[in-house]
C-alpha cells in the first residue's frame, strides 16, 4: 500500500512531533488498528476485535501523522475500564515511526482521555524484556507491582509479565472544552 512506502519519507517532512496529532479512536479506524497490532505483536487481533472493543466503551487515542501526502493513522492505545479502574490494554506505533518520542505523547494524551473517563486507577502487564515499553510506562509514572513468571509463550520460550500500575489523581479529572 501506498502509505507503507510513503511514511518514512513523511518524516523527512516534519520535525519532531511538530505534525502529529491525537484523537478518540472511531469505529472507521479499526481497520488500520488491526494492521498496526499485527505489525507489533506476534498474535494480532482482527478488525471485529477492535470493532467490539470501540462499540463496547473502551477508551482508545490514536496518533494521526500529518505529511505532505495527507493524515496517516501510525499508532493507539487502548484501555478497558471497569468502574473507576482500567487496563491499558496496549500501546502501539508503526515501526517506520518509533524511537522519536511519539509514543510518550500519544500515552500522556490517553492518560488524560481515560481520567476524564472517571478512571482512578490504571493496571497493565508486559513482557519484562520489553525495554523500549518498560521505558515508556515508567517515564510515564506507572509503578511496577507484581511479576508473573512464564506468563507469556512465544516462539523463543516462555517469557515473565511484569505489572504495573498508575494512580491518575493527578490528572485533571474535569473534561475541557475543546
Ligand atoms: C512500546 C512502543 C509503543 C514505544 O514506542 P516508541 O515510539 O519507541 O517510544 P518513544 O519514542 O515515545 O519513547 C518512549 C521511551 O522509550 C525509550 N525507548 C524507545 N525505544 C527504546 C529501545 N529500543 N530501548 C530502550 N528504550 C527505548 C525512549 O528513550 C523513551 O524513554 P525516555 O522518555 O526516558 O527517553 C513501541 O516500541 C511499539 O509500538 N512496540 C510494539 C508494541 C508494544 O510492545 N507495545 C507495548 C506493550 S503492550
Amino acid at each position: 500500500m501506498i502509505w507503507r512506502w510513503a511514511l518514512p519519507w513523511f518524516w523527512l517532512f516534519l520535525a519532531g512531533s511538530g505534525g502529529a496529532r491525537f484523537r478518540a479512536a472511531t469505529m472507521l479506524d479499526a481497520p488500520r488498528l488491526a494492521e498496526i497490532h499485527a505489525e507489533s505483536f506476534a498474535i494480532g487481533w482482527e478488525r471485529h476485535e477492535f470493532e467490539a472493543m470501540l462499540a463496547g466503551g473502551h477508551v482508545a487515542d490514536v496518533l494521526v501523522l500529518h505529511g505532505l501526502l495527507g493524515d496517516v493513522l501510525a499508532g493507539f492505545a487502548i484501555s478497558r475500564p471497569a468502574a473507576d479502574e482500567a487496563e491499558l490494554l496496549t500501546i502501539a506505533l508503526d515501526p517506520e515511526i518509533r524511537g522519536r518520542g511519539l509514543a510518550r505523547d500519544l500515552l500522556a494524551r490517553h492518560l488524560a482521555r481515560v481520567r476524564r473517563a472517571g478512571v482512578e486507577r490504571l493496571f497493565l502487564e508486559v513482557a519484562a524484556d520489553n525495554a523500549p515499553a518498560l521505558r515508556l510506562y515508567r517515564g510515564a509514572g506507572f509503578v511496577e507491582i507484581g511479576r508473573r513468571r512464564g506468563y507469556y509463550a512465544g516462539p523463543g520460550g516462555r517469557r515473565d509479565a511484569l505489572t504495573f500500575r498508575r494512580d491518575l489523581g493527578d490528572l485533571d479529572p474535569v473534561p475541557r472544552l475543546a
